[in-house]
């Protein structure tokens, strides 16, 4: 089993780093790579990544032909034959995201059947609002032995109210309502950069999306889907986690190719701790000096709120800021699992139900820890680099999943940290 060696102590991360495209735009985009009954589809700047594997598997699986050209980050589709309705159990039960076929399948075949999906283990994730929605379209769903069948006669256009803006749940009634019989109105959808992705992909595949990143999506329902050509967008969540990454070891790093707007409620809480973050020509640049940064208070959000997805990164970094942080999460029960590995490390923290006290500026020691979830991966690595001597962070699944070369993009700004076997 591979293992993160990394040395802490003085490192101070200077450089610049790229972002790849992001993990959560691919999915679902890949997802909707078999709507179209017409033509490829070509996606560019897609990561090299455990979960992108997966996803073209599940995708495989529906006897859809993918390949995945890694040399030249691309992946092309051709799903104009007939489609399975069955989504492999052996790849949906890996990925939680690969829910996200069950639209889509819907829609090209009139009956679908997915298992229920595996993925992070932060709190119970249930996909009501998916089901609902889809209901609601006029699908017919039962769960039988761990698996969901949809079957419908001709799904048609609906009023949608979404309890809670799921990105997930979004992304799938989009993708089912593209293929509809009239217009679809989904309220209170989720606004995230990678709801925008999809929709611009799925217009240039012939659908008619309006309202993209706004809480209203009116979709206009079409015959025929033909495939189209796209650029995945930049990884916020990979940018972000490299900007708590320069923060915390008082570094100077340009993080390329980074969108300023996408990362803008991190932004906002990074200026507010203290550090120096300028938008560039090419990237965010981020400037700090650890002494010098104040405790904040942070609570995740949809977007355009804080993300959940930054939330473990970001308690690493309020570990090394002197005086008393807040976290509050949420979007996810039970997501502070990270925490309890910082313990191990010298962190003092306090949980009540939703909300976290990190009491920074103790020391640190490195320690032989765990990842419990992807972003916990990253943050427990991000830890290390600041943590005095040697840490070692096992069950490297979880980072691989959502980080491309995590460990030499870290070694080339500077920080001392190599992957081993065993
Ligand atoms: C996506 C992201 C994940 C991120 C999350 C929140 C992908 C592949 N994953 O996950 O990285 O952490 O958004 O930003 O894009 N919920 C329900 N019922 C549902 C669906 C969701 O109650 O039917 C709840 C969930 O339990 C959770 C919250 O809504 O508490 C957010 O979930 P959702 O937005 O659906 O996240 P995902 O799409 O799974």
């Amino acid at each position: 089993m591979d293992k993160i060696i990394v040395k802490g102590g003085s490192t101070r991360l200077q450089g610049e780093v790229t972002i790849e495209g992001a993990k959560n735009a691919v999915l679902p985009l890949l997802a909707a790579t078999i709507l179209p009954s017409k033509g490829q589809t070509i996606l560019h700047n897609v990561p090299i990544l455990s979960d992108v594997f997966t996803m073209n598997n599940v995708v495989r699986g529906l006897d859809v032909q993918v390949s995945f050209d890694q040399d030249h980050n691309m992946v092309t589709v051709d799903a104009t034959g007939d489609l399975l309705d069955e989504a492999p159990y052996e790849y949906v039960s890996q990925m939680r995201a690969s829910i996200v076929v069950l639209g889509p399948i819907l829609a090209r075949n009139g009956h679908a059947k997915v298992s229920m999906p595996g993925g992070c283990t932060i709190g119970s994730r249930p996909i009501d609002l998916h089901l609902k929605g889809l209901e609601a379209l006029g699908a017919k769903i039962s769960q039988v032995g761990g698996d969901i069948t949809a079957t419908t006669d001709g799904l048609q256009g609906a009023n949608i109210y979404m309890d809670f803006p799921s990105v997930g749940a979004t992304q799938n009634l989009m993708m089912a309502a593209t293929l509809a019989q009239g217009t679809t109105i989904i309220e209170n959808a989720a606004r995230e950069p990678e709801i925008v992705d999809l929709a611009i992909l799925l217009n240039k595949m012939g659908s008619d999306i309006r309202g993209a990143g706004t809480e209203t999506l009116i979709i206009n329902g079409v015959d025929k889907l033909h495939g189209a050509e796209h650029d995945v967008v930049q990884d916020r969540i990979e940018a972000g986690t490299f900007m708590v990454a320069a923060a915390m070891t008082s570094g100077d790093v340009l993080i390329k190719s980074a969108i300023w707007e996408h990362n803008r409620p991190l932004i906002s809480k990074l200026q507010e701790m203290g550090v120096e973050v300028t938008e560039e020509s090419d990237g965010i640049r981020i400037k700090s000096d650890v002494n010098r940064l104040k405790p904040v208070t942070v609570k995740t959000l949809p977007h355009p709120g804080f993300p959940t997805d930054m939330q473990a990164q970001f308690t690493a970094l309020m570990t090394v800021v002197n005086g008393e942080s807040t976290m509050i999460e949420t979007v996810f029960e039970n997501r502070f699992q990270h925490l309890e590995e910082m313990r191990r490390m010298g962190l003092h923290s306090e949980i009540l139900r939703d909300t976290a006290l990190i009491r920074g500026g103790q020391p640190l020691q490195g320690a032989q820890v765990m990842s419990t979830d992807l972003r916990a991966s990253a943050a427990l690595i991000l830890i290390g680099m600041v943590a005095d001597g040697t840490t070692s962070v096992g069950e490297l699944s979880h980072l691989d999943r959502g980080y491309y070369k995590f460990h030499e993009k870290l070694a080339a700004l500077g920080a001392d940290i190599k992957r081993i076997n065993g």
